[in-house]
């Protein structure tokens, strides 16, 4: 495991710790990498109105575009658990408008990698801009 991806686990924990769920009890910790080099990390905030919830990968995201920031190079995400959490469908959907498709996700425990799939694996055949392009013929 390279320093980058330490680093962006252990940022991702530190996000976890902030992690407001006191419905699911389900801690997220999600840190992403972009393309200027600096890591975004993020947690799920949950809502008394369920429907509400920000996960902690759109919790990240959005601190990454505030900052001015649009490109993603690698995504890490963490849970209490320690067994891998994968990004929820809503969260591929909105990160996939700022990745490539072989943009890493890594699910991780405290100290270790589980799992390893690039964006086209876990959302193929998306919806992005282009879908809105007739072909040319
Ligand atoms: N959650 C995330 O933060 N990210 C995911 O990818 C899956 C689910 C959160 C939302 C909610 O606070 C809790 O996990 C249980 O669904």
């Amino acid at each position: 495991m390279n320093d980058t991806t330490k680093k962006m686990i252990a940022l991702a924990y530190e996000a976890l710790r902030h992690s407001y769920s006191p419905y699911s009890h389900y801690q997220v910790g999600c840190c992403l990498l972009a393309e200027n080099g600096k890591l975004y990390h993020g947690c799920n905030i949950e809502n008394a109105s369920y429907s509400t919830t920000l996960c902690a990968e759109s919790s990240a995201l959005g601190t990454m575009i505030t900052d001015g920031a649009q490109h993603i190079k690698a995504v890490v995400i963490v849970n209490h658990l320690e067994t891998a959490c994968v990004p929820c469908g809503a969260c591929r959907q909105r990160l996939a408008e700022f990745c490539d498709d072989d943009t890493r996700f890594l699910l991780c425990n405290k100290s270790e990698i589980l799992n390893t799939f690039t964006l086209a694996d876990l959302l193929p055949h998306r919806f992005n801009a282009t879908t809105m392009k007739e072909k040319d013929n």
